[in-house]
């Protein structure tokens, strides 16, 4: 009885304290541990060689995105690859959709397992394939389509790599930001969930037709 009452008065004591400085600095304290073990342990392994500027978090695509990429890709056949696929869902939805061979590469090697375990539990493992590698030291000059959802802060160098070693006839999907320097051919959806359509040979033209204007320009001013 005694004891019933002790706690119910230090339960109410607790309750009408006010929080005091050194509170607020265990509970930030606490909250930031939590938070900074997180990313060591969930989602910052793989990405230690990675350079700081480079790296990109995982945020899973919504499934209006997903639908905008697919909507994108239709009319298209063949491999397709998600750089940085994250759970596997484009490319598991890729694979539904007749897309063959279905290729994710993904550094994080718990979303690796995470992607095989939902290719697995819907009956997909044996036809999908997720890699753990580095997006940035794939040879892509086999890949036909194409698929990305990364930080904006990347995609400008992405978009070197992309001109360098695709195929004329390769098709890029990107999807929540658009790649900086590019045109897209078709763009579908809304805020958030907007993807875009690049073709490279369209943006290989391009740049032929910029540096010609360049080296007309130049040309004109120093003769
Ligand atoms: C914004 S998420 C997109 C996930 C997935 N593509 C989707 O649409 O749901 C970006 C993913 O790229 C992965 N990633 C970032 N840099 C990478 C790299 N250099 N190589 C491979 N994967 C990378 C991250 O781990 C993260 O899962």
């Amino acid at each position: 009885m005694d004891d019933d009452c002790s706690t119910t008065e230090a339960f109410d004591e607790l309750k009408s304290r006010s929080l005091g400085v050194s509170d607020v600095a265990q509970i930030a304290a606490g909250t930031g541990l939590a938070v900074y073990a997180m990313w060591v342990g969930i989602l910052q392994p793989g990405f230690r060689r990675v350079p700081l500027k480079l790296q990109v978090p995982y945020i899973p695509a919504s499934k209006s995105q997903v639908r905008n990429v697919m909507t994108l890709l239709k009319g298209r056949k063949g491999g397709i690859v998600d750089l940085g696929s994250g759970d596997g869902r484009i490319v598991l939805e890729a694979h539904r959709r007749g897309f063959t061979p279905a290729v994710g590469y993904e550094l994080n090697p718990w979303l690796i397992y995470l992607s095989r375990f939902n290719a697995w539990r819907i009956g997909h493992h044996r036809k999908v394939s997720y890699r753990r590698e580095d997006l940035w030291k794939v040879d892509l000059s086999e890949c036909k389509n194409i698929t990305v959802f990364l930080a904006p802060s990347v995609l400008s160098l992405l978009q070197k790599k992309l001109l360098a070693e695709l195929p004329n006839d390769a098709l890029v999907i990107a999807g929540r930001f658009p790649f900086p320097d590019w045109t897209p051919y078709r763009i579908e959806g809304l805020g958030v969930d907007r993807a875009w359509a690049y073709s490279i040979e369209a943006q290989r033209n391009c740049q032929q037709l910029s540096q010609l204007t360049r080296n007309v320009l130049n040309n004109n001013l120093f003769v």
